[in-house]
């Protein structure tokens, strides 16, 4: 069993393969699994970079790992999930129309000073979607989401691994983007 299948099984163990109903609460539980059990893999993993190797081999890391451990939870949990922005780094993680509704819907309310909701489901044929607000919510994010210079190392490295990268110039709560969990669901 690999390491990160013992981490998260216990985790894990609550989710049902499949949704076995349309309720909302269901879709919320699973969402909220999912999106912890993403959450908790990438911070984990950026973390210990940052701190053992340094902001460098933590950007070459997110760079070469996020994808891949992000489809890794996919697969653990059954449930399609991906992190999404309006403002991205890698242009595969860029909001669609949908997604970027709820977005600026949001980013309306952040401004307006209301809080954002911890979590928004939507139904969509045999799917629910969840999703879920990730703000810059620590001051890590900065290092490679704030004001990065761009002939330091790190924004020059920034600039070869995504030469149209628009996920700097973030300020501490922000709204970075979202996480969205796909359920599959019997109406
Ligand atoms: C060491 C540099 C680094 C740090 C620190 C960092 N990120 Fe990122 N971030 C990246 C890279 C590189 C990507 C692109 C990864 C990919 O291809 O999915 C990325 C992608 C993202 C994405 C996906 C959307 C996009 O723009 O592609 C989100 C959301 C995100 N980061 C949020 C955060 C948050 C929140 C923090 C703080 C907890 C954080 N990041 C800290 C480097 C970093």
């Amino acid at each position: 069993m690999k390491v990160s299948t013992l981490l998260f099984s216990s985790l894990l163990l609550s989710l049902p393969i499949f949704a076995q109903n349309s309720s909302n609460e269901n879709s919320a539980k699973i969402g909220d699994t999912v999106s912890t059990a993403l959450i908790q893999k990438l911070g984990g993993e950026l973390k210990a970079q940052m701190t053992k190797n340094g902001l460098i081999a933590a950007l070459g890391f997110c760079n070469a790992s996020a994808p891949s451990l992000t489809h890794e939870i996919s697969t653990m949990t059954h449930y399609t999930v991906k992190r999404v922005s309006m403002l991205e780094r890698n242009p595969q993680n860029r909001a669609n129309a949908t997604e970027s509704s709820i977005l600026s819907r949001w980013q309306e309310k952040l401004t307006a000073g209301q809080p954002l909701p911890a979590y928004e489901i939507a139904a969509d044929g045999s799917m629910d979607h969840y999703y879920k607000p990730l703000l810059i919510n620590n001051e890590a994010c900065l290092k490679c989401h704030g004001t990065v210079d761009p002939q330091s190392e790190l924004g020059r490295a920034i600039k070869a691994a995504y030469p149209n990268d628009r996920a700097t110039g973030y300020k501490m709560g922000d709204l970075r983007g979202m996480i969205v969990v796909d359920i599959p669901v019997e109406r």
